[in-house]
């Protein structure tokens, strides 16, 4: 994926097929295809979705599901898998987002068999960690974090992935409208960089780190603007053509 900045849209239970048919029609015709070739784009909207979706998608922009299950196939009702989704041409998976760990109890283990099963399948996961308010409040932030990506990683070779993506998205952060400060957010792409790198062994230049929670087309560009956030996963700013195709377009590297 080059030196491009990538912005994901995380459309999470949101829409009916008719506006989601709606959202990427108006978000294609926004776009010129200089803010498509200056930016990575991805759109995950939820998977009853996501064959409508594939069938409006141009290049530079390219399809990802919200979550996978860990199994190749089977008696696992209500799942859906790596097989399923590549099928749809989904190239990416949102794995292991806050609401899944605290609504639904998804584990570090869990996380890390769903990126296992992403491997297998060529799949890229883009993998999400961030800290609570009062972890943040104690000081803990980095221990949350580095515990986070060393499970989720744990026994897979990150050279295998095409790429290797993390999303920061502090809990606090998201849907508050109160969003990091970019200098923070920055720290802790620095520090996730470190950590991946050191133990999994691979280059720093290599891993992607995107920032998430709270992003709008105004504050877009201050954390891009940070040496070493690489994008962002946008949620409520992504459902909106408008708000979508203006964050796009101010993310031009
Ligand atoms: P938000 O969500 O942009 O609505 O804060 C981000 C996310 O949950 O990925």
């Amino acid at each position: 994926m080059q030196n491009k900045n990538i912005i994901v849209g995380n459309w999470k239970m949101n829409l009916t097929a008719k506006t989601a048919i709606s959202l990427i029609k108006k978000i294609k015709s926004s776009l010129s295809r200089t803010d498509l070739n200056n930016c990575n784009v991805i759109v995950c909207p939820s998977f009853v979705h996501l064959q409508i979706v594939q069938k409006e998608l141009i290049k530079n922009i390219a399809l990802g599901c919200q979550n996978i299950f860990w199994e190749r196939e089977g008696a696992y009702t209500g799942e859906i898998s790596t097989k399923m989704a590549k099928n749809l041409k989904c190239k990416y998976a949102i794995i292991g987002h806050s609401e899944r760990r605290n609504i639904l109890n998804e584990t570090d283990v869990m996380i890390n068999k769903k990126i296992k099963q992403c491997q297998q399948e060529s799949i890229i996961p883009i993998l999400c960690v961030g800290e609570r308010q009062e972890e943040r409040q104690s000081g803990h932030t980095n221990r949350i974090l580095k515990n986070q990506l060393l499970k989720a990683y744990h026994e897979i070779n990150l050279t295998k992935f095409k790429e290797v993506i993390v999303a920061y998205e502090p809990i606090w952060a998201i849907g508050t409208k109160n969003p990091s400060s970019p200098i923070d957010a920055n720290d802790a792409a620095i520090f996730i960089k470190e950590v991946i790198a050191r133990n999994k062994r691979i280059k720093i230049e290599n891993i992607k780190v995107l920032y998430g929670g709270s992003v709008d087309s105004h504050n877009i560009s201050n954390f891009l603007n940070e040496e070493f956030i690489d994008g962002s996963l946008v949620g409520g700013a992504s459902i909106k053509a408008s708000s979508f195709t203006r964050i796009i377009k101010n993310s031009h590297k």
